[in-house]
């Protein structure tokens, strides 16, 4: 192909993808400046004026040229707004890499260019296009997965950044497979009741986890925490809410005094992609220990019943049935349960695992979106 006269121009109208000019060097430059760019690219770090000068003025165009690169400048609001690029390799295949500027994000910017870009591949008779990005680089995760990328998978130390392998995820779409979501992304709304609020836990909430944790009850009842609990067990748990919801799997609140936002406990629903039945949650829950005896694991839970029972049109997680499961002997927790409308629909032997080898039977309990309770 020639450059630039040979490089297709794609529009959706608001995001174009067009060749990159040698006007495009200096917002190149400063977005390279960037340091979400810095962090979840390869590119060299400091970045120099000569390295956004090189990549436009001979990489780019050869890379066309010889047919191994594609790489087009993203234009966005009438300015140069960030690069995508094809790689195609051998056998029908290749791969896609893209970064926009930091004012331009946010906007569906890059889902734009995005399907743009791999709309282009299928045409030129690419069978299936792959996306790569490092480990946490959630942004990046999103975008693929609004653009129908899919089959995940994360593979330890499979990246390499400036010479230091890094953990990657990698997800691919076909020809024939749509540019669409594939399963649910959940959010963590706010829900606000009289007594507490409900959002999303984050890193400041570690400390108080811990505690809630470490505690005897906790650990009585809940078996499969990591027993010591510490500080950096909380941690992992606040981190790994983002791929509970970006998998589909679960939502998990804090629960938080309405007052002073201090976590008071935390309630979840999950198991909502179960192979049989993809249309029931089970509710999980723990209480901080300065929090219990007052009604608030009550109240969270019926507000998230509440949001449970809600179509996904609605922004809900469109449940049909929800689980709750507690040990013999936890009155409490059975408590929660039969307040919110649950149903006892039996018991189970020796069902769960204690603390010391020991087995202790389970109740179970039910609540269907047609009770008259729910
Ligand atoms: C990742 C990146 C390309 C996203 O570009 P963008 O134009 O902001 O993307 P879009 O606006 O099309 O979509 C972003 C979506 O991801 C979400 N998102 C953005 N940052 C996020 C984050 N850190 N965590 C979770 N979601 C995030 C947005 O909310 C939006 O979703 P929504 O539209 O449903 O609300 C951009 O942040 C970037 O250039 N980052 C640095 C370079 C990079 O990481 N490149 C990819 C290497 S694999």
């Amino acid at each position: 192909m020639r450059f630039p006269d040979d490089v297709p121009t794609l529009t959706t109208g608001v995001v174009t993808l067009r060749a990159h000019t040698a006007a495009d060097i200096q917002p190149a430059y400063e977005v390279c400046q960037d340091a979400e760019m810095q962090r979840w690219t390869t590119i060299p770090v400091p970045y120099e004026w000569q390295h956004a000068e090189q990549y436009l003025t001979e990489l780019v165009p050869a890379g066309w040229r010889a047919g191994n690169s594609w790489a087009w400048a993203i234009e966005y609001d009438g300015r140069y707004a960030g690069t995508i690029d094809l790689r195609p390799q051998d056998g029908n295949i290749g791969e896609v890499g893209f970064a926009v500027a930091p004012w331009a994000r946010g906007n569906g910017v890059m889902t734009g260019a995005l399907r743009l870009a791999v709309g282009y591949a299928f045409e030129q008779g690419w069978d299936r296009v792959v996306w790569r990005a490092y480990v946490g680089n959630w942004g990046s995760r999103r975008v693929a997965w609004k653009c129908g990328f899919r089959n995940l998978v994360a593979i330890p130390a499979g990246g390499v950044q400036r010479g230091v392998r890094r953990d990657e995820w990698v997800a691919s779409v076909a020809r024939e497979e749509a540019l669409e979501p594939q399963g649910n992304w959940w959010r963590v709304p706010v829900i606000e009741t009289d007594t507490v609020r409900l959002r999303a836990l984050r890193s400041t909430d570690s400390k108080r986890v811990a505690e809630a944790c470490a505690d005897g009850r906790t650990q009585e009842w809940l078996a499969g925490l990591p027993n010591p609990y510490q500080l950096d067990d909380a941690e992992g748990f606040i981190d790994s809410r983002w791929e509970n919801l970006a998998s589909g799997e679960g939502v998990s609140w804090a629960i938080a005094d309405p007052d002073t936002d201090d976590l008071l406990g935390c309630v979840s629903v999950f198991d909502l992609k179960n192979r049989i039945d993809a249309t029931m949650g089970e509710i999980g829950y723990w209480a901080h220990p300065d929090a219990r005896g007052r009604g608030v694991m009550s109240a969270a839970v019926r507000a998230v019943i509440g949001h449970a029972f809600t179509p996904v049109q609605e922004g809900g997680l469109g449940r049909r049935r929800l689980v709750l499961f507690a040990a013999e002997g936890n009155r409490a927790s059975q408590r929660v349960a039969e307040v919110n409308g649950f149903t006892r629909t039996g018991r189970e032997r020796a069902a769960t695992p204690g603390r010391e080898g020991v087995f202790r039977d389970q109740h179970t309990f039910d609540l269907l979106i047609t009770d008259s309770r729910a």
